[in-house]
């Protein structure tokens, strides 16, 4: 399974990126503003493209098919490795479909349903998200959204990637990687929590206080 960094932070990416686990990396207009800056959004993205090699989504904010197709195509041609990201809405399919055939990459995010999913694997989305944690926090159970989302792919052959997003715990990293998930998107504090482990800390430190204690 790939893991993607869920950030617009170049800091933190880079961090991670060094140790050779950042695959990708997702974008969203809530975590560019963030980080801005007093940056534009292209020279982020720009900035992530350079620092990353793999996949780098950056997500249109118009509504319209025409308009999110203007801001795609323009995407598009600030790196080699972006990734639109468009809305799994009506006009966010009108516009995947004309960028499939473009050979444009995409990915289609605020995904809720295996209904949507399937409406995206059947346009040739490069990756779908499926916001798992969002659907957590309202009581449904986010997992199985991916769940069925790689069932589905996998019956009819679909060549999207299934990228799990929004993540609430590790544990659920454990659950889409034995799902099948493609990608699992995180952000660079739920890295932090997939290594850390009280018994490792503990069972070091044991071992760390008998070596202290031995004639050397
Ligand atoms: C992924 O592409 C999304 O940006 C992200 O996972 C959303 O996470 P959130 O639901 O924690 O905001």
């Amino acid at each position: 399974m790939k893991l993607f960094l869920d950030t617009a932070n170049v800091e933190d990416i880079r961090k991670f990126n060094e140790l050779g686990i950042v695959d990708g990396v997702t974008t969203n207009p809530s975590w560019i503003s963030r980080d801005s800056k007093g940056r534009s959004f292209r020279e982020i993205v720009v900035e992530i493209c350079r620092e990353v090699k793999g996949p780098v989504s950056a997500e249109v904010v118009a509504t319209d098919a025409k308009g999110m197709l203007k801001e795609a195509r323009e995407i598009s041609g600030w790196a080699k490795n972006t990734v639109v990201k468009l809305p799994t809405t009506f006009e966010g399919l009108k516009a995947l479909k004309i960028l499939a055939s473009e050979g444009i990459k995409t990915n289609m995010t605020l995904v809720f349903s295996a209904n949507q999913a399937l409406l995206v694997g059947k346009l040739g989305a490069t990756f779908v998200s499926p916001f798992m944690g969002r659907l957590t926090d309202a009581g449904y159970d986010g997992v199985q959204l991916v769940r069925e989302t790689v069932g589905i792919y996998r019956n009819y052959g679909f060549r999207t990637s299934v990228l799990a997003a929004s993540f609430r715990s590790p544990r659920e990293v454990t659950e889409v990687a034995l799902a099948g998930a493609d990608v699992a998107t995180l952000k660079p504090e739920q890295v932090d929590l997939m290594l850390k482990n009280p018994f490792t800390e503990a069972g070091l430190k044991a071992f760390l206080d008998s070596w202290a204690s031995m004639k050397k």
